[in-house]
C-alpha cells in the first residue's frame, strides 16, 4: 500500500481546550421530510490518490462510497432512486428491519430497476445504528466496482463523543494502471475464499494517516463492504471499546484478543479515547490474515494541546433498540448446514429443483449449499418457513474449511452460543461469522412478514449458491 494522506474532516475537530464533550450534530431535520435523490451511475474515483490515474467505478451519485444517508431514529427514510447504468440494479438496506417491499431484492421484493428507471424507497427507521446500502443483483461485480454507501441512523438523544466518523473498509483487485480487474466470478474465487483484492481502501481512498486530537473521544463506525476480505484491526497504544455490533448497542467491552474482527457485511461501532500525546503517531494493524499482517494506517496526533487531560467522563453504553425477545423455551429449532467449496465434501446438491452431481454444479459455477440446496436466482422455494411471531433458534454448522459471514434480511438475531459455549456478551446482529467446523446458535422472533434472503456475505459464495429464503407467513 502506498502512503497517501487520508481525508480528515477538520471541520469536525474541536478547538483545543474545550472541556466538555460536544454533542453530535444531528441529522438536519429537513431530511425527515425531504426526499433524497440517489443515482446509480458510472464514475471515476481517485482511489490511489494523486498523481495516480483515477479508477473507473460504478457508484452512487458519482462517488465511492456513495453519499452518507443520515437520519434520526424514528424518522422515515425517503429515497428516490434512479438507475443510470445499462445494467439493472436494486438498492438493499443492509441490516435494517423494514417492510419486505422495501428490501431491494430483485424478483422477490421488487422488479429490477432497469436503465433509466426509478424506484422510491420509503420506510420508518426503527433502529439507530450503523448500516449500509448496496445492490442485490450481480453483487460480485456491482458492489465490487464501488456501488455501496453508508446509512447512519442517529440515536434519539445525542451521544457524548467529540467526533463521529465512519470508515467503510473495502478492497479492490487493481491492475498496475489502477483499473479494476474484470475477472468477476472467477472460478477460483467462487470455489474458495472469494474475490480478495490487492488494494485496501477506507472511504474510497488508500489510507495513509488519520488525524486526531489528543484527549478526544471518537465514535468510529467500521463497516466492512468488501466482497470477501476480512479485517481484524489492532489499535496500537489505544484501548478501543466496542459499543455496538451489527448496528445494535451492546454491553461496552474490549474487543476479544484486542482485535476488531469484521467479516464482509459486518459492522462495529467503537469508542476510542485518544490517549496519546500531541505529535504522537500510532499504527493501526490489520492482521486478519495471520501470515500477512500490514499497517492499515497511522493515527497521527495534531501538535495542539490536549482537549482534556483525563478521558471523557461519560457513559459508553448506547441506548438499546427495541427488539422482541425470543422465547427460547418455545422456539422452533432449525439447523442449517453450510457445505461445499473446492476442497469440500459436497458430492451433489439441488439446483433449480434438480439434484445435480458436483461436476454438474461446477459446470454451472455453483459450489456452495445450504442444507444441500444451491441458489441460482433469488426467487426459490423457502429454505425455512415460520409463522409470524414464532421464536426461532437457528443453528448454523459450518461443514467447510473457510469462514462464512451469514446474513439475514429484515431481522436481527441474538447470538447465543458458539460451539455450545454461551457468548460473554449479548449482541444483536444481522451478520455473524461462522468459522470452519464451528456451530453458531442464534435466536430471533420471526416477526416481519415476507420472503427474506439468508446468505453468506462473501459475495462469491452467494453467487455460487450459498443463499436461501426464510419465509415469515
Ligand atoms: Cu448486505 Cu443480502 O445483503
Ligand atoms: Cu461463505
Amino acid at each position: 500500500m502506498r502512503d497517501k494522506s487520508f481525508r480528515v474532516n477538520r471541520r469536525q475537530l474541536l478547538a483545543g481546550g474545550l472541556a466538555m464533550a460536544a454533542t453530535l450534530p444531528l441529522a438536519p431535520r429537513a431530511q425527515a421530510t425531504r426526499t433524497i435523490p440517489l443515482v446509480a451511475k458510472y464514475g471515476k474515483a481517485q482511489i490511489a490518490g494523486l498523481p495516480e490515474p483515477m479508477t473507473d467505478v460504478w457508484c452512487y451519485d458519482g462517488v465511492v462510497p456513495g453519499p452518507l444517508i443520515r437520519y434520526r431514529q424514528g424518522e422515515r427514510l425517503r429515497v428516490k432512486f434512479q438507475n443510470q447504468m445499462t445494467q439493472g440494479t436494486t438498492v438493499h438496506w443492509h441490516g435494517l428491519r423494514l417492510p419486505n417491499a422495501m428490501d431491494g431484492v430483485p424478483h422477490v421484493t421488487q422488479p429490477v430497476v432497469e436503465q433509466g428507471e426509478s424506484f422510491d424507497y420509503e420506510f420508518e427507521l426503527k433502529d439507530a445504528g450503523s448500516f449500509w446500502y448496496h445492490p442485490h443483483i450481480q453483487s460480485t461485480q456491482q458492489i465490487g466496482r464501488g456501488l455501496y454507501g453508508p446509512l447512519i441512523v442517529d440515536e434519539r438523544e445525542p451521544v457524548a463523543v467529540d467526533r463521529d466518523e465512519y470508515w467503510m473498509l473495502d478492497d479492490w483487485r487493481m491492475s498496475p494502471e489502477h483499473q479494476v480487474v474484470e475477472d468477476f466470478n472467477d472460478e477460483q474465487d467462487l470455489a474458495n475464499a472469494g474475490r480478495i483484492g490487492n488494494t485496501v481502501s477506507i472511504n474510497g481512498i488508500i489510507p495513509g494517516s488519520f488525524e486526531v486530537a489528543a484527549g478526544e473521544r471518537i465514535r468510529l463506525r467500521l463497516l466492512n463492504t468488501a466482497n470477501a476480505r476480512y479485517f481484524a484491526l489492532r489499535f496500537t497504544g489505544h484501548s478501543p471499546v466496542v459499543v455496538a455490533l451489527g448496528g445494535h448497542a451492546c454491553e461496552p467491552h474490549s474487543p476479544p484478543e484486542g482485535r476488531v474482527l469484521l467479516g464482509p457485511g459486518m459492522r462495529a461501532d467503537l469508542f476510542i479515547d485518544m490517549s496519546g500525546r500531541p505529535g504522537d503517531s500510532f499504527e493501526i494493524i490489520d492482521d486478519a490474515y495471520e501470515k500477512k499482517p500490514y499497517r492499515l494506517l497511522n493515527l497521527v496526533y495534531r501538535p495542539d494541546p490536549p482537549l482534556r487531560e483525563n478521558p471523557l467522563d461519560a457513559a459508553m453504553r448506547l441506548p438499546a433498540n427495541v427488539v422482541p425477545e425470543p422465547d427460547l423455551a418455545n422456539a422452533a429449532r432449525e439447523e442449517v448446514i453450510l457445505e461445499g467449496g473446492a476442497k469440500g465434501a459436497l458430492i451433489a446438491g439441488t439446483l433449480d429443483g434438480n439434484l445435480l452431481s458436483l461436476s454438474e454444479l461446477v459446470k454451472r459455477g455453483k459450489y456452495w449449499a445450504l442444507n444441500g440446496v444451491l441458489s441460482h436466482q433469488h426467487k426459490m422455494p423457502p429454505l425455512l418457513t415460520f409463522k409470524r411471531g414464532q421464536s426461532v433458534v437457528l443453528e448454523m454448522y459450518n461443514d467447510t474449511y473457510v469462514n462464512h459471514p451469514m446474513h439475514i434480511h429484515g431481522h436481527t438475531f441474538q447470538v447465543l452460543k458458539r460451539d455450545g459455549e454461551p457468548m460473554p456478551y449479548r449482541t444483536w446482529e444481522d451478520t455473524v461469522n461462522v468459522k470452519p467446523r464451528e456451530r453458531v446458535e442464534v435466536a430471533f422472533v420471526a416477526d416481519n412478514p415476507g420472503d427474506w434472503m439468508f446468505h453468506c456475505h462473501i459475495l462469491e459464495h452467494q453467487e455460487a449458491g450459498m443463499m436461501g429464503i426464510v419465509r415469515v407467513e
